[in-house]
């Protein structure tokens, strides 16, 4: 089911987001060599619990962190480890806020000392999509736009779009109707309307698209080994246009 929140359902919605992004841009700080996943994964729940708040992904479905820490060929859902992030790395920490019950999603990748230049740009234009995909998602567009926008950036660069995982409906649940996917044709999928909240999260990969799934049966890697970033934002759709409630 599709739910249309009400314009103070989505102020709580953005009081969570602005944790959130409060909450990444600590995280900026202390990624360096030698930072573990586990140290990044219990500074979150120490923010989080200071500010009134708790990491929605404890729990969920089984999954046993605060954050998802996915470090190189890791696309989405690595467990944090204690082992220490390389110079070199890219790592992408997700999380999912809760404060007061409603929810904001926000994941990024980042740089660990100094990375490769295709790492480096892999980064770039990952970030630089998710925003062609949020420039879509105005009233009276469908899903597919925002999808379409995106693939087609990434692979005009020599990326490959993540079919496996995408983005979805956000509340007071993490995930609500409807999916959005980050490739696809344009003008088709559910219409954008005032009051909708959805994830975009494009995963962009420097070779094939493929994922395979870990035995502990969360950590998606590519098959072919090649590095993989995401940025992901939580967006609700106004009168006004995107709002992005995980502005950093
Ligand atoms: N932020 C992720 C998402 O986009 C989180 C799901 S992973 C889980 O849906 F660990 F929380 F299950
Ligand atoms: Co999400």
């Amino acid at each position: 089911m599709m739910v249309i929140k009400t314009k103070s359902e989505i102020e709580l919605m953005h009081e969570a987001g602005k944790l959130l992004a409060a909450c990444h841009r600590e995280i900026a700080k202390l990624i360096k060599p030698g930072v573990t996943g586990l140290d990044i994964d219990r500074f979150v729940d120490k923010f989080l619990s200071e500010h009134g708040a708790t990491p929605e992904q404890k729990g969920y479905n089984g999954y046993p962190f605060a954050t998802c820490s996915s470090v190189n060929d890791v696309i989405c859902h690595g467990f944090p480890t204690d082992k220490p992030y390389e110079d070199g790395d890219i790592v992408t920490i997700d999380m999912v806020v809760n404060l007061n019950g409603w929810l904001a999603d926000s994941a990024w990748s980042y740089r660990v000392g100094s990375v490769s230049p295709e790492a480096d740009k892999l980064l770039r234009i990952t970030e630089e999509a998710l925003y062609k995909g949020i420039e879509q998602a105005v009233e009276g567009n469908r899903i597919g736009d925002i999808s379409h926008a995106i693939q087609v950036y990434a692979e005009a660069e020599g990326l490959s779009v993540v079919r496996d995982f995408v983005g979805h409906g956000i509340g007071s649940k993490m995930h609500e109707e409807p999916q959005v996917p980050h490739y696809g044709p344009a003008g088709k999928g559910p219409r954008l309307k005032e009051g909708m909240v959805i994830t975009i999260e494009p995963m962009l990969n420097i070779g094939g698209f493929k994922a395979k799934v870990d035995a502990d049966g969360w950590t998606a890697r590519t098959v072919d080994g090649s590095l993989s970033a995401q940025y992901e934002h939580t967006i609700a759709i106004t009168a006004e246009g995107p709002l992005i409630l995980t502005k950093q």
